[in-house]
């Protein structure tokens, strides 16, 4: 690859640096661009533009890989732990034994959140979602760790995230108990991290709660393949909402809010209520395929298509399996699943789907296996938050400790009136 670009604005040759990644990605480098002609780029929805260089997560969704820290995804899936592999994210590297051992040990120590905290949840009707629960109490916790606010402050910089990620399944696990009127389950220190989830969740004090570790398992793989996707929505916004020195806690608030939304995480619940729709309709998934095809219907099949992902993405290949796997530890018959099932094969024959090379994305299955679990659909993307949670702190760290990062700040193509002038009240037609 040549090392610049040429580029003719009126009449005037301009040469513009190409700047080349690890893994042969090649980007025109335009920072100067508009100091040397005026011009701006234009690119609504960031379809052409890489808006950072990251050393984190590497993507190819013309060859469907996917590797965090250059590790392929189908092999952390089967060895790692998810409190592994957020190490690596976060700090760069696999844990030695002793480092391991050390950052497990501090998310078992967090877990507690301040018991006034708890008071907040009272306030919220029992009808609340729990993703606005979470987003509102992650930013809380910047009022009860007032050192953590300074987000250039180094020293606190190693807690603060040990804190967020350890809490963040206590507040996830009581939102839900919210949600069913339940007695709040303090955490217990000797389970592990996805077991300490499980039994808040699940556990009740009138019974003794027993965990399947199979189950523990398959929470570990579900957080793994969720846990980073470079540049997504949410991902994108922590680190533009960061870029302007906002703390940690406030910065990851607003990214559960972008993945909130249903064409993005939000979509893992609108898949089930999908299928539970086609199942109640009497299960003709060719008329839903028809449905979402016809422009007019406002219908997307979802859980289907992804902007990266052009060919299949890999992990809906890994939970795919998975989904068959969990229902038959559970011994569950799940029509869903086979809806699922039937909906895929129908769509990837169809001429409108591959044409656009739409695939089924992480969504499509992951919720079929959280149902299974015992998860409220209203659950689901409150996992996807658990799972993204270090992906969007290691962008944090990668972001903040960068000596080269400035405020985001986009520019825009003005199409509004031009100058006009105020007219007094009494004039006004
Ligand atoms: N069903 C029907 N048609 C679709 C779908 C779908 N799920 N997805 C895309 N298309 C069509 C779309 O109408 C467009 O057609 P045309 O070229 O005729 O106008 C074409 O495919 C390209 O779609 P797009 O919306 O321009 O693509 P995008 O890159 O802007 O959007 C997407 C990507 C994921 C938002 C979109 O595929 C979608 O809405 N999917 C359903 C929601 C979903 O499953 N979201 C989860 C994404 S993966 C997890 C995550 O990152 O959160």
């Amino acid at each position: 690859m040549a090392n610049e670009a040429k580029l003719q604005v009126d009449g005037k040759d301009l040469a513009l640096p190409i700047f080349s990644g690890t893994e042969n990605e090649h980007a025109i480098d335009i920072a100067n661009l508009r100091a040397q002609t005026g011009l701006v780029t234009l690119d609504p929805a960031f379809m052409n533009t890489a808006s950072t260089t990251s050393a984190i997560t590497f993507l190819d969704g013309e060859k469907g890989i996917l590797r965090y820290r250059g590790i392929p995804i189908e092999e952390l899936a089967e060895h790692s732990s998810f409190v592994e592999t957020s190490y690596l994210l976060i700090y760069g590297h696999l844990p030695t034994r002793d480092e391991l051992k050390t950052f497990s040990t501090l998310l078992t120590r967090h877990s507690l959140i301040h018991e006034d905290m708890k008071r907040f949840f009272d306030g919220y009707p029992g009808t609340a979602h729990p993703m606005a629960i979470l987003s509102a109490m992650v930013c809380s916790l910047s009022s009860f760790y007032p050192e953590s606010i300074d987000a250039m402050n180094v020293a606190e910089r190693d807690i603060t995230i040990t804190r967020l990620l350890s809490k963040v399944r206590t507040i996830a696990a009581y939102a839900y108990k919210k949600s069913v009127g339940q007695p709040f389950v303090y955490p217990q220190n000797h389970l592990s991290y996805c077991a300490n989830f499980l039994n808040m969740m699940f556990s009740v004090p009138a019974e003794p709660y027993e965990m399947n570790e199979e189950l523990v398992k398959v929470m570990n793989l579900l957080l793994i393949l969720h846990a980073d996707h470079e540049q997504n929505c949410s991902t994108s916004t922590v680190r533009l909402v960061g870029s302007a020195q906002t703390n940690l806690f406030a910065s990851i608030a607003a990214g559960i809010c972008g993945l909130w939304g249903p064409l993005h995480g939000g979509a893992n619940q609108e898949v089930v209520e999908m299928l539970a729709m086609i199942h109640k309709d009497g299960g003709d998934v060719a008329k839903f395929v028809g449905l979402a095809k016809d422009k007019k219907s406002g219908f997307r099949l979802m859980g289907f298509g992804h902007r990266v992902y052009k060919n299949f993405d890999p992990r809906a290949k890994i939970i795919k399996g998975a989904a068959d796997r969990v229902l038959k530890i559970l011994n569950i018959d799940d029509p869903m699943l086979e809806i699922a099932k039937k909906l895929e094969e129908v769509a990837l024959r169809d001429e409108y789907f591959i044409e656009r090379k739409l695939y089924p994305n992480v969504d499509f299955y992951s919720g079929i296996i959280y149902r299974a679990m015992g998860f409220p659909s209203s659950m689901f993307t409150v996992l996807f938050a658990l799972g993204r949670l270090p992906g969007w702190i290691a962008h944090w760290k990668e972001m903040i400790e960068s000596p080269t990062t400035k405020i985001g700040r986009p520019r825009q193509i003005y199409t509004g009136p031009t100058l006009n002038h105020y007219v007094a009240l009494d004039q006004r037609k």
